[in-house]
Parts: structure tokens; C-alpha cells; sequence
């Protein structure tokens, strides 16, 4: 695929030309960007649903799926490509996650990481705002990670040229200096932002935990690895263990330039020695290559934000760990977790670990109370069926936030099946405003007006289901069941 990038004037690039060049060629300056030149022209079959999608030179993705067809047109990419792209379009003023992204190991488009196994074309998977935040520097998906997300704001130091005015990663205190790499290489299982965020947005210089609480499985006990992202890979190795705040990611890498393929051993292994040289490897010679014995990589690298390459410095190979028990999760970051951060972690952890539901719950029981405590404990409630306890929170959130989507729609069904249609129809009305995708929630405002005699906005609200999700059969259904045509 050729992609040509909007080369937007760098503000550092008069004074720092050399470092701006450098920087322009590593995955991070590439992570994401709009789509321009021409696309490689491909085609997806997804055996799961059936669905073909077709991708033109001109970026727009065809969709087909028995009689339904129809096309959107893909707008920007995330990831440099290293490894895979995804891609975005967008609708109605919000942007979606392509279903199909390209893979460059395979050197193929496939059907994108998550989506697999689903019955009907996806198109209504909102993009969360993590990617950006992650892949990009503002709020639109453009432009990678610019310099300021490791640097802080950069107008006094432009205005002045002077040092102090900057910041510069290095010569910040460990914590500090940890969490500019942290706030996007420090996945974790749940990343919960603090309610108390003292100065909005997480800029360098920053501590991180005065934004966000990052919580890990705590596998301390048994004793396994089951980390996943390059940071917590590397608080376990004994090199960090040992040398503590000595350590850290800049000791390795080169923030503003990868080393080329043929430097690569050699770029590393000084990186070692600066620590290792006066004891050398007894099991090779001091000009080998050491990560490919101490550093090996997994056998595929995917696009599932898992580290490809063992930052756990391990003396030899790793065999495949135990399983592992996920029982209790730990706060990653020095700065303790507050009892609201660690409740809502264990609520995101509780997604997909049920051993951990209970302790969600009583957690968030007792933790000090905001929409997003409510917002959880309102879920709980209504999955164990207490009904009665899910509204009153729904009902408080409302109160303060009227379009919550989770709270606005969950409230609107307590309040059909008491008969109070009305009141459904408003909450349904005021949540897709805001989040239009949710098929279910229209579904349920179409029976409630079609019930209530809304023939005619009963049909807008089917029809505008299927722009959205267009091969969404109960949608076409109770069209008919209208007397209208999808
Ligand atoms: C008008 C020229 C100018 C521009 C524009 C400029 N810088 Fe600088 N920068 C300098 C000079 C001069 C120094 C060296 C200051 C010194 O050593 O006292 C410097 C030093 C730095 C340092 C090292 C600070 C330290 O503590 O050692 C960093 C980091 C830096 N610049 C980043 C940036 C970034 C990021 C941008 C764009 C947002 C930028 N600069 C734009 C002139 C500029
Ligand atoms: C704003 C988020 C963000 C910050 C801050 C950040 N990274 Fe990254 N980093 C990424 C993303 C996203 C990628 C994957 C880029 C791609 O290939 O699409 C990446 C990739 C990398 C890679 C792989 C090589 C490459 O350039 O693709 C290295 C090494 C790396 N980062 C090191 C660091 C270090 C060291 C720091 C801290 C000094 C840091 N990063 C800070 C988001 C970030
Ligand atoms: C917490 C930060 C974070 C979030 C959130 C995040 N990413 Fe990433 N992503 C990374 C980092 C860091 C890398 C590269 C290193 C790695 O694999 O850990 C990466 C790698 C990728 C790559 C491979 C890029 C390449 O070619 O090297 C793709 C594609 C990608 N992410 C897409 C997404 C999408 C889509 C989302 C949202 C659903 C997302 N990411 C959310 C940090 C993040
Ligand atoms: C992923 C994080 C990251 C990004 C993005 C980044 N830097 Fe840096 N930069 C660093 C780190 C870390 C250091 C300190 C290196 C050291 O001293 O070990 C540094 C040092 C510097 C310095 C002072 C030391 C030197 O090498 O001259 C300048 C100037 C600078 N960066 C400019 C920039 C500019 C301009 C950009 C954008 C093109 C940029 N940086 C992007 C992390 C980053
Ligand atoms: C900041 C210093 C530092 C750097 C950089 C560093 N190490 Fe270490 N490493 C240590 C210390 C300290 C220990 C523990 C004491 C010892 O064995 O010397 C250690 C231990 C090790 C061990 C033994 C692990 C075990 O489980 O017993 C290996 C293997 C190792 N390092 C390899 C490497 C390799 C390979 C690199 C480069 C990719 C590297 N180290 C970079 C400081 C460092
Ligand atoms: C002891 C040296 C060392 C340290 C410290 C280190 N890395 Fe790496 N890292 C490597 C090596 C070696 C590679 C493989 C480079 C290659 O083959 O291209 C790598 C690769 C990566 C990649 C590319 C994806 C992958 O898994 O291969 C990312 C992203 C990355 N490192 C992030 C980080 C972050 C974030 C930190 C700090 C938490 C860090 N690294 C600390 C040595 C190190
Ligand atoms: C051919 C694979 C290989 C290469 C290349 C290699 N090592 Fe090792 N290294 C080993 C093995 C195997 C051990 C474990 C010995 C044992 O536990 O009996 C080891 C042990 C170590 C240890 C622990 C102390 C010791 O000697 O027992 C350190 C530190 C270390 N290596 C650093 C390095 C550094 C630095 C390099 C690069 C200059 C390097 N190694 C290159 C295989 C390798």
C-alpha cells in the first residue's frame, strides 16, 4: 500500500532539524494519519459471517452479506504498519473501526483483531478514545505521537530556545521520567482515570498516577509472568530489579530514531555492556549478539498490543507459564491506588475474570460514589436482577449526566416495562444522540413508538438502525411489519 503523508510543519524543526528528520521515520511518528494516495486494492471474505469486503484503490471498503451491499469510505489509518493498520470511518460526525484491517507480516488484509466470529457486517464498533490517545496527539486520529507527548507543551521553549523551558525526559526524577513512556507503553488490565485529576490532561512532567491508576494481575505469589506489555515485562527482569531507577526504557532505546536492521545487535549489546562489562556472559563472547539469546521474540508479532520481544532479560528461554490465577490485581504505578481507582479496576477486570466479580462488587459498595462508580454498580445490580437497586442509581446518573448512554438506556427499559413510555422514549432519544450506533437501544425505541402509535417515527428509526448496521434482520423485519420496504 503507498501512503503519502500530510507532512504538517514541525514547530522544532528550525532549530532541531536533525532530530525532527530522524524522528519522522520511526512507528511512533507513523501511528496514525489520514489516508491519501492511492490504496491497494484487496478483498476480505469473513467465514464467520459470510460477509465479503472489497477495499478500492480510492479507500473505499464495499460491503456484501447476501442482498445487502454498501460502502464506506476509509478516512485514516492507526499503526505504522510495522506490523498492521487499522482503519477508520466516519458517520454522522463519529468515527468507527473498520472491520477488516491489513497485516503486514502476512502482507494480506484479514478480518481486524476483535472481530472475529461475529454473524453480520461490523460497522458499528465506535472508536475509543484510547486509540487516539495512544496512537495519535489530539483528539483526531492524525499525525502520530508528536514531540510535545514526550516533551510537554512547547511554546515558552520556542518563544525562549532556553532549556528550562522544555521538558526533557531523561533528567526528570525516575517517577516522572517512567510515566512519559508509561502513559501509553503501560497497558495493564484495567487503566482507571482518577477522579481528582489535578491539571486535566496527562503532559510530560506529569506524575502519571495523579491522572491514572494501572492496575496489573498480581502474580507475585505464584510466582509467573503473565505480564503482556513491555513495561511490566521489564519490572520483572533481574537487570531492573537489581539497578532499580537506573533502568529504565531510555536505557535501551533511542526515542527519536530505530536503528536499522544491520546495526540493530550491535546498537543493543552496547546498551548491555554499559552494564555488563565487567562481568561478562560466561555462555557467549563479549561481541555476540546478546537479545537474541537474553531478549528472544514470540513467534508472531500482532497487532494485540502484546510485547513481541521478552523484555523480562531472562538468562535462558522461557518456557510456556502455568496458567495463571487472576485473583487479585496490584496497582502498577509507585503511588498508591485510591479506593474509587482500585474498585473501578476491579470492575474492568470482573469483564472478562468472573473469579473476580465478588470482589468488584463489595468494592464498589463501599468506594466513595461518582457516575463512573454508579454507572458500574448500576451493571452489577441488574445482572444479579436486583432491579429496584439498578434504577435508583440509574436514575441518580440521569440526573446528573442525562445522555449517560449504559444508564439513560438501562433506565429506559425500567420505565416501558412499568408503562411509562414516555419517559422511555426521551431517555432512548437523549442516549443515541450521543452514541447513534447502539442498534439495540433504536430497536427498543422503535417498538416503544411504533406500540404508541409513532407509525411514521417508528420507520425513521428502523431506517436510520440499518444505515448503521445495514444487515441488521430484526431491523428489516419490523419494517415490513410496518408495510414499508426496508
Ligand atoms: C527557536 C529555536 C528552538 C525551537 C523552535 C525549539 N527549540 Fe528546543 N532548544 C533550542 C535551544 C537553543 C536548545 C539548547 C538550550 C540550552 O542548551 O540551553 C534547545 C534544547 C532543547 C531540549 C533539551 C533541553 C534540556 O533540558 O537539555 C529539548 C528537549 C528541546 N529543545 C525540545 C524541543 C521541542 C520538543 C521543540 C518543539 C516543540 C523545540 N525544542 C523547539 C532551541 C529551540
Ligand atoms: C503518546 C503515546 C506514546 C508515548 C508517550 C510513547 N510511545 Fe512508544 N509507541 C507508541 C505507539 C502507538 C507505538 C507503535 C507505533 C506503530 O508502529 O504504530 C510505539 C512504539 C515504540 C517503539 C517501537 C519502535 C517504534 O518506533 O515503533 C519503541 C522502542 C518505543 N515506542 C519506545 C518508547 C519510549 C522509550 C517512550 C518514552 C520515552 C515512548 N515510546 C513513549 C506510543 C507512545
Ligand atoms: C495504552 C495505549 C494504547 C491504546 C489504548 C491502543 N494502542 Fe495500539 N499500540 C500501542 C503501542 C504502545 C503499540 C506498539 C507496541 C506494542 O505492540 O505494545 C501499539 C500497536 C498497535 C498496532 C500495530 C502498529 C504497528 O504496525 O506497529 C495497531 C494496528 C494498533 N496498535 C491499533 C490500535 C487500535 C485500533 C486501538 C484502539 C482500539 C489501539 N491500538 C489502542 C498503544 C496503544
Ligand atoms: C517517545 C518520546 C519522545 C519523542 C516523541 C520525542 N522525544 Fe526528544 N527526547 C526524548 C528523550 C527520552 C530524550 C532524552 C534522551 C537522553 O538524554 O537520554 C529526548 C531528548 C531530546 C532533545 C535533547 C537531547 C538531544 O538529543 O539533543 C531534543 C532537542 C529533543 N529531544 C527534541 C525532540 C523533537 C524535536 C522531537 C519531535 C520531532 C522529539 N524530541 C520527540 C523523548 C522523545
Ligand atoms: C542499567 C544496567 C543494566 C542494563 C542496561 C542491562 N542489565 Fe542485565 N542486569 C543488570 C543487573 C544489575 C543484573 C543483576 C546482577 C548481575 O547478574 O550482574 C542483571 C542481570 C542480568 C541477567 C541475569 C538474569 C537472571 O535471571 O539471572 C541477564 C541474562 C542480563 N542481565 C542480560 C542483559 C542483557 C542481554 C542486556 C541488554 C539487552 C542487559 N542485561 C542490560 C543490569 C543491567
Ligand atoms: C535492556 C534493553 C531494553 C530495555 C530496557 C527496553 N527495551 Fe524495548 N526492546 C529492546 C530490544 C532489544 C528490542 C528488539 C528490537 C528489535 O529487534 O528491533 C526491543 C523492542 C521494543 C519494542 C518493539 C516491539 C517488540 O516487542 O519487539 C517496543 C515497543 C519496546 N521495545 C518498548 C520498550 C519500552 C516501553 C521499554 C520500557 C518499559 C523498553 N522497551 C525497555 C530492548 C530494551
Ligand atoms: C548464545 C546465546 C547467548 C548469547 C549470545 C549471550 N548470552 Fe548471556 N547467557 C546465556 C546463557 C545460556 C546464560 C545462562 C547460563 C546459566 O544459567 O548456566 C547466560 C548468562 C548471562 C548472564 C548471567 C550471568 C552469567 O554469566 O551466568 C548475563 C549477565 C549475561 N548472560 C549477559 C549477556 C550479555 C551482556 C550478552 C551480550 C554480550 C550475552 N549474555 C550474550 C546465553 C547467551
Amino acid at each position: 500500500m503507498t501512503l503519502l503523508f500530510l507532512l504538517i510543519a514541525n514547530v522544532c524543526a528550525p532549530c532541531h532539524p536533525a532530530i525532527v528528520k530522524q524522528y519522522e521515520s520511526t512507528g511512533m511518528a507513523r501511528s496514525s494519519g489520514k489516508l491519501t494516495g492511492a490504496a491497494m486494492a484487496a478483498t476480505v471474505q469473513d467465514p464467520s459471517s459470510g460477509a465479503t469486503y472489497r477495499i478500492n484503490h480510492d479507500h473505499r471498503m464495499e460491503f456484501e452479506r447476501g442482498p445487502v451491499k454498501g460502502s464506506r469510505l476509509l478516512e485514516w489509518f492507526i499503526g505504522s504498519g510495522n506490523v498492521g493498520k487499522s482503519f477508520l470511518f466516519g458517520m454522522d460526525g463519529h468515527l468507527f473501526q473498520a472491520p477488516v484491517s491489513s497485516y503486514s507480516a502476512a502482507g494480506k488484509w484479514d478480518v481486524s483483531p476483535g472481530f472475529e466470529g461475529k454473524r453480520t457486517i461490523q460497522l458499528t464498533r465506535a472508536v475509543e478514545p484510547g486509540c487516539l490517545q495512544c496512537h495519535a496527539s489530539a483528539a483526531q486520529p492524525e499525525g502520530g505521537v508528536s514531540c510535545e507527548r514526550c516533551h510537554g507543551p512547547g511554546q515558552k521553549h520556542i518563544a525562549s530556545g532556553k532549556a528550562a523551558d522544555i521538558v526533557q525526559p531523561a533528567k526528570l526524577t525516575a517517577e516522572r521520567r517512567d510515566g512519559v513512556c508509561a502513559q501509553c507503553h503501560l497497558t495493564g488490565v484495567a487503566r482507571v482515570a482518577t477522579a481528582n485529576r489535578k491539571a486535566g490532561t496527562f503532559r510530560a512532567g506529569d506524575l502519571l498516577s495523579d491522572h491514572l491508576a494501572i492496575f496489573v494481575w498480581d502474580t507475585a505469589e505464584a510466582g509467573e509472568l503473565s505480564a503482556t506489555s513491555h513495561y511490566e515485562r521489564l519490572a520483572a527482569s533481574q537487570c531492573k530489579q537489581a539497578s532499580g531507577d537506573k533502568l529504565w526504557c531510555g536505557s535501551c532505546h533511542d526515542s527519536h530514531r530505530e536503528p536499522a536492521a544491520a546495526e540493530k545487535a550491535g546498537f543493543y549489546r552496547q546498551r548491555c555492556m554499559s552494564c555488563h562489562a565487567q562481568k561478562p556472559c560466561t555462555k557467549a563472547a563479549a561481541s555476540s549478539d546478546c537479545a537474541s539469546c537474553h531478549m528472544p521474540k514470540g513467534a508472531t508479532r500482532s497487532v494485540d498490543h502484546v510485547a513481541f520481544t521478552d523484555h523480562s532479560i531472562p538468562r535462558k528461554p522461557r518456557t510456556a507459564s502455568a496458567a495463571e490465577t487472576r485473583r487479585a490485581l496490584r496497582s502498577f504505578l509507585p503511588a498508591p491506588a485510591g479506593e474509587r481507582e482500585t474498585a473501578l479496576g476491579y470492575a474492568v477486570a470482573a469483564m472478562t475474570e468472573p473469579a473476580v466479580r465478588r470482589e468488584a462488587f463489595e468494592r464498589l459498595q463501599k468506594a466513595p460514589r461518582d457516575v463512573a462508580v454508579m454507572a458500574q454498580l448500576a451493571q452489577f445490580h441488574d445482572r444479579m436482577g436486583q432491579e429496584e437497586q439498578a434504577m435508583a442509581l440509574c436514575e441518580q446518573i440521569v440526573a446528573i449526566e442525562p445522555d449517560h448512554p449504559a444508564a439513560a438506556i438501562n433506565l429506559a427499559i425500567y420505565r416501558i416495562k412499568r408503562g411509562r413510555t414516555a419517559e422511555a422514549i426521551a431517555l432512548w432519544e437523549a442516549a443515541l444522540k450521543r452514541s447513534p450506533a447502539m442498534t439495540g437501544a433504536r430497536m427498543n425505541l422503535a417498538v416503544a413508538l411504533s406500540r404508541s402509535g409513532q407509525r411514521e417515527k417508528a420507520m425513521a428509526a428502523l431506517r436510520q438502525a440499518l444505515r448503521f448496521e445495514p444487515d441488521f434482520e430484526p431491523a428489516m423485519r419490523l419494517l415490513r411489519e410496518l408495510g414499508a420496504t426496508p
